[in-house]
């Protein structure tokens, strides 16, 4: 596993079209495109990492899958009255949908689901004792209490966010939305601006691959098969409008962030993390997929077979 690591940090170094930085939220445009990390976590517990794998990057929509998560412990399947299980095709950020679909969003990655999600964890709760929440979970399944939100981020998406308060304020005005539309948008915004790095995202993932386990301990963080089901979410819906590409040329379930960040499950062999700032037309990372398309033709990996 190391050997293959390095080869693909090897090419990935050598290649010069890295596609391009998320520039919409600006402290995201200030991040060197020239970085690639990438770790595999074993389901043994086994890390193997190559590249930048220590360097903190902004995991933006990655952290969907854990509200995602939160929300489903929370309020179980009464979250799809107000979010749909189905691919979008549109962009991350597409307001048409929603009108055609009386302000019920396709799924819970795009942003109007994500920021269903966030309503639905709130609760009655201040933003703060919602966020502090949101970022004790994360840090219990990564196993790391340094995990944190990047505020400067944070911040700059409240100052650049018309397209998201459009969303949020279009669901509110079908009665989707049942906090403050600021509040809830905060929320998200924070969740959103969570730094990790490759070797913190991949232990995050484990319980994904380990049909809803803890790592480390015999503690369940979800179901079997409620992991099972969050997996498939991300394999329809975790790279929106290019998920099929994803899937063709991948074969896992995955979630991709503005940020470069993929992260992408083998059930019940890995949890893999790849970072790449640099994005393809759809917002995706452009080396990131090309590393996990050379894993699981390495590894046979693909939940399609090989
Ligand atoms: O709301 C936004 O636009 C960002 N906080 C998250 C978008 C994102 O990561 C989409 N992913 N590819």
């Amino acid at each position: 596993m190391q050997k293959i690591l390095d080869d693909i940090n090897e090419l990935m170094a050598a290649n010069t079209d890295r596609g391009k930085v998320a520039d919409y939220i600006p402290q995201l445009a200030c991040v060197d495109s020239n970085q690639f990390g990438i770790t595999v976590v074993l389901a043994d517990g086994q890390v193997f990492s190559a590249g930048s794998s220590a360097q903190l990057f902004s995991i933006q929509s990655i952290s969907k899958v854990f509200t995602l998560t939160m929300a489903l412990g929370k309020i179980g399947d009464a979250l799809w009255s107000n979010v749909g299980r189905e691919p979008s095709g549109d962009a991350f950020n597409s307001i048409v949908q929603l009108e055609h679909e009386h302000g019920k969003p396709r799924n819970p990655f795009i942003n109007a689901g994500a920021i269903a999600v966030v309503d639905a964890i709130m609760m009655g709760h201040q933003p703060k004792e919602t966020l502090a929440e949101i970022v004790q979970f994360v840090r219990y399944i990564a196993n790391d209490s340094s995990i944190s939100i990047d505020d400067k981020v944070a911040r700059s998406e409240v100052e650049t966010g018309h397209r998201n308060a459009s969303l949020a304020h279009f669901m509110a005005s079908f009665g989707r939305i049942k906090h403050l539309v600021d509040c809830v948008l905060g929320t998200y915004y924070h969740h959103c601006s969570i730094a990790m790095n490759c070797e913190q995202l991949a232990q995050a993932g484990m319980f994904l691959a380990l049909d809803g386990m803890h790592q480390n301990s015999t503690n369940r963080v979800v179901s079997a098969q409620r992991a099972r089901r969050i997996n498939s979410l991300m394999l329809m819906c975790g790279h929106y409008d290019g998920s099929g590409e994803f899937a063709y040329r991948v074969g896992l379930p995955g979630k991709s962030g503005v940020g470069g960040g993929i992260l992408a499950i083998a059930p019940g062999k890995a949890s893999i993390a790849v970072w790449s700032p640099g994005l393809d037309s759809v917002g995706n990372s452009k080396l990131g997929t090309e590393a996990l398309e050379i894993l699981v033709q390495q590894t046979g990996w693909s939940i399609f077979g090989h």
